[in-house]
């Protein structure tokens, strides 16, 4: 009896022992199922969970594990799709903006043949009138680019310039420029003191003439013989011109006078205009789209959205003839204003819509508080 009560004491402690081994393995592999759950949602990685889920519950019969390893698949599987959908997604945008950065950025190459010279490559963000300029140029006629008020004309003479390889000179004329600034002078000591016409005509090089038909009537009648003889009458001496003299002149008008916009503007002679290849140079509005998104590196959605007011404002001035600019120069001084912390509403009043009279605002749609019309 005792024997039996021994036996059956161990046998209970047996059962006790087994049982609580059997609930500690359980247990144990909840525990590494959970886990293999966890893993499989964070890694998305069906196949990895579901071998490793497999060989902890291989030997468990019918019990929770079946349903907890098909519960771990399901979560696992779906947690594939997410991350593969996610990926697609992601490559889908990341190819998107790749491409849309590109075509920001990308220099495209301007490669020039005229006559038997060799061939020009040039590869500086440029408006699209850079070739034709470089073809003026290279026949050896000087140019005159006219265009509305900041569409990049001084900068396509500058180019031009390095384009050619030629040293680059400029001088702004006014009404009041003096011969001097031209032709040069003697002062009280006696000494003369060249100018950078001098030394381009002298020397060869690009002169930038800019803003021609604001200069002084005399002072152009005075620069013809120079551009069309080749030979000047400087303060100093006579002097015949370098071949590789040329002269590039920027306007706004085509020199027939003042206008609505260009009030201060001279006509220009007839005998002064021969002189000169005319080119126009329209606003390039690629050219400002990447002028102005390269100016905000960082703030690139609110640079989009001036430049697309700039532009709607532009179209909607020139389409009901209002006497008003705005010029790519508003749209990328705008951008560095923003880059600098300005907000889009301080720009839009600082330099896009300052100085822009009361009824023009109010045909434009631009009256204060209204925010129809044109896009933000
Ligand atoms: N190709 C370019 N690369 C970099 N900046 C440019 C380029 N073209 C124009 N810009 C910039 O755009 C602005 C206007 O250009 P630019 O002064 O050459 O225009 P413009 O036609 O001569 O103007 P205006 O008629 O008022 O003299 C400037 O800030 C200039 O630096
Ligand atoms: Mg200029």
């Amino acid at each position: 009896m005792r024997e039996k009560t021994r036996a059956t004491v161990r046998e209970l402690a047996r059962e006790v022992v087994a049982a609580e081994l059997a609930e500690g393995a359980a247990g144990a592999m909840r525990q590494v199922a959970e886990e293999a759950a966890r893993d499989a949602v964070r890694g998305g990685n069906e196949r990895l969970v579901a071998q490793q889920v497999r060989r902890q519950l291989a030997d468990d019969g019918e019990f929770r594990p079946r349903l907890l390893a098909e519960a771990v698949e399901t979560a696992a599987r779906a947690s594939q799709r997410a991350v593969e959908a996610s990926k697609l997604d992601f490559m889908a945008f990341a190819r998107a903006r790749a491409e849309q950065v590109f075509a920001e950025t990308a220099r495209p190459v301007v490669e020039i043949h005229a006559g038997q010279r060799p061939p020009v490559s040039f590869t500086e963000v440029s408006h699209r009138v850079l070739p034709d300029l470089l073809v003026v140029l290279a026949a050896r006629c000087h140019a005159l680019l006219v265009g509305p008020a900041g569409t990049g004309k001084s900068t396509l003479a500058q180019q031009a310039a390095s384009a050619l390889g030629l040293e680059f000179h400029a001088l702004s004329l006014g009404p009041t420029t003096p011969m001097s600034k031209i032709f040069g002078y003697y002062d009280a000591h006696g000494t003369y003191h060249a100018t950078p016409f001098r030394r381009a005509f002298e020397h060869g090089g690009l002169m930038l003439l800019d803003e021609l038909d604001s200069g002084h009537p005399g002072l152009l009648s005075e620069l013809n013989q120079a551009l069309s003889l080749g030979v000047c009458a400087f303060a100093d001496d006579m002097v015949t011109a370098h071949p590789d003299f040329r002269v590039v002149a920027t306007a706004n008008t085509y020199g027939t006078g003042p206008d609505r916009q260009y009030t201060g503007r001279q006509a220009l002679d007839a005998a002064t205009l021969d002189r000169f290849t005319l080119l126009d140079v329209p606003v390039d509005e690629r050219l400002e789209e990447q002028l102005t998104l390269a100016h905000a590196p960082t703030e690139a959605v609110a640079a989009r959205a001036v430049l697309k007011k700039v532009q709607w404002l532009r179209s909607t001035a020139e389409r009901k003839r209002l006497p008003v600019m705005f010029s790519p120069r508003a749209s990328i001084e705008s951008a560095k204003l923003l880059e600098a912390g300005a907000s889009l509403e301080q720009v839009m009043e600082w330099r896009v819509l300052r100085g822009v009279s009361a009824a023009h605002r109010s045909a434009l749609g631009e009256d204060e508080g209204n925010n129809d019309g044109p896009p933000a």
